[in-house]
């Protein structure tokens, strides 16, 4: 009889703070033994010469959902996870979105609706805060934050999402008082607007000026304004999808001061630049996003921020609509202006890939802080750790094992989303992922699929450490007890 269920043998481990060759022992789907000449496995893998790493957390991925422009994602929790787990993401965290007048526990109903019997890898989910009134607020957020939604989402643009700055210090309020993590999508919507006007005015309508109206003072505007409402609440935020260097400065700054801000970036800030929007005729639609791809000065900021730390999570921002559909770019008509294209681009698949190839294989990062940002701070910010995003004994065992050798060439042909492009087409990496494993399950085998729909398991999150409010406000007052200290 086996001790245990699977060793994987003579592989490097890594995690986010070690690198060690050594066995994995896994029992029951969770990690029991880390070790060398681990006893016999019922099956065994022979990992020498190979990365063995946890498995990624994407915690920014949307699957099965209606955007605010009218577009519906091509990914399900079927395609969505099945492409996740491909490139060695083994847990995603997408959103249940709330539209005005919806009931917060019926959204959450309807996406758990969508997502059971169909994922292949677990996931757990955000919410989207669009409507937050009185009842929202006051019982609906407590008791899902109790039944394990410890995140949401706001928006400070989008006509059918944005809150206004009163409702956003209600929402970090209530976040503070019941424990947990508040996500900000940060763009002015009225600098935005204007200059979308004026743009349109003046009859400039392709994809390119999408990038004009979307300007870097807007995201750094916003980003300002959100670390301050969160700074006079003392409720920890983590910034999504972060692009700009004037918002790059705000957040650095802010954590230099001890603020409990966290940040996120996504590969299409690093690998798409503004030029890939202005393409021939209405393609510059595929590389659009918000905030959009910048310049190559930008880029490096970026790059600047993984490294040194402003960063904490490197996310897709999967949001995957079809280039050819009246679902998905073409929403708002077949040449439209850049004000109704459908906003995002996929990037599940190629997210660690793609950061492995450019950024550990060039030494911008090191892997343990590529393990980091992939897959423990991830799981860290949203309540997953340690069950998630790490090798330790006690830890379910999500691994992948990588190749870091192996060279491809990205194309839309060999990826395992629903979508008709991928923005990299024809980028080359080195690196990735040939084994992958959700709970000791074998789900991604040399090119092979073998989960199954149904597979992967909703995640309770918990409330967060990283959500814990510092315990001094700016102004000496305590919102959630109502103490006042005079400093
Ligand atoms: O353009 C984007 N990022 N679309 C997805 C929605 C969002 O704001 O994250
Ligand atoms: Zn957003
Ligand atoms: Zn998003």
């Amino acid at each position: 009889m086996a001790d245990f269920d699977l060793v994987i043998r003579g592989g490097t481990v890594v995690t986010a703070s070690d690198t060690v060759v050594c066995d994995v022992g896994v029992k029951d789907g969770v990690i029991v033994a880390l070790g060398s000449s681990l006893a016999k496995g019922a099956r065994e893998i022979d990992a020498t010469g190979k990365l063995v790493l946890p498995g990624g957390i994407d915690s920014h991925v949307h699957v099965d959902q209606l955007s605010s422009s009218g577009a519906y994602t091509a990914d399900t929790f079927l395609s969505g996870t099945r492409s996740a787990m491909c490139g060695g993401t083994t847990g995603i965290i997408p959103f249940a979105a709330q539209y005005k007048g919806q009931s917060l526990r019926q959204t959450v109903e309807d996406y758990h609706a969508k997502a059971d019997g169909q994922a292949m890898t677990d996931y757990a989910f955000h919410l989207i805060i669009s409507d937050p009134t009185e009842s929202v607020i006051g019982q609906e957020l407590p008791a899902l934050i109790k039944d394990g939604y410890t995140s949401f989402k706001i928006y400070l643009t989008y006509d059918a999402l944005k809150l206004n700055d009163r409702q956003f210090l209600e929402v970090l309020a209530a976040a503070r008082r019941e424990g947990a993590m508040v996500m900000v999508h940060a763009e002015n919507h009225d600098m935005i607007a204007w200059l979308s006007e004026k743009l349109l005015e003046f009859g400039h309508t392709a994809p390119k000026f999408h990038r004009v109206a979307h300007a870097n003072i807007a995201e750094g505007e916003a980003t300002n304004r959100a670390i301050a409402l969160a700074e006079l609440v003392d409720q920890p935020i983590l910034m999504v999808h972060v692009s700009a260097k004037e918002a790059i400065d705000r957040i650095r700054e802010a954590k230099a001061r001890g603020v409990k801000v966290f940040a996120e970036t996504c590969p299409q800030y690093l690998f798409l630049t503004e030029d890939d929007l202005d393409k021939d005729g209405f393609e510059g639609a595929k590389c659009m996003c918000s905030p959009p791809p910048r310049d190559k000065a930008n880029q490096e900021f970026v790059w600047q921020g993984l490294a040194d730390g402003t960063f904490d999570v490197f996310s897709s921002d999967h949001a995957p609509y079809r280039y050819d559909s009246p679902t998905g770019k073409r929403v708002g008509g077949a040449d439209t202006s850049f004000k109704k294209v459908a906003n995002g681009v996929p990037g599940l698949e190629i997210r660690m890939p793609m950061l492995f190839s450019a950024g550990v294989l060039t030494g911008r990062i090191d892997i343990n802080k590529f393990v980091a940002l992939c897959c423990t701070n991830p799981a860290k910010m949203y309540g997953l750790y340690p069950r998630k995003g790490t090798i330790a004994v006690g830890a379910d065992a999500d691994i992948a094992i990588w190749d870091a050798e192996k060279k491809v060439t990205i194309s839309i042909d060999m990826l395992h989303d629903d979508m008709d492009y991928t923005p990299y087409e024809g980028h080359e990496v080195t690196g990735w992922p040939i084994i992958s494993m959700v709970r000791g399950t074998i789900v991604w085998n040399d090119g092979e699929v073998l989960a199954k729909p149904g597979d992967g398991k909703f995640l309770r999150c918990d409330v967060p450490a990283t959500a814990r409010p510092r315990g001094t406000s700016v102004h000496g007052f305590n919102p959630t007890s109502g103490d006042y200290i005079k400093f």
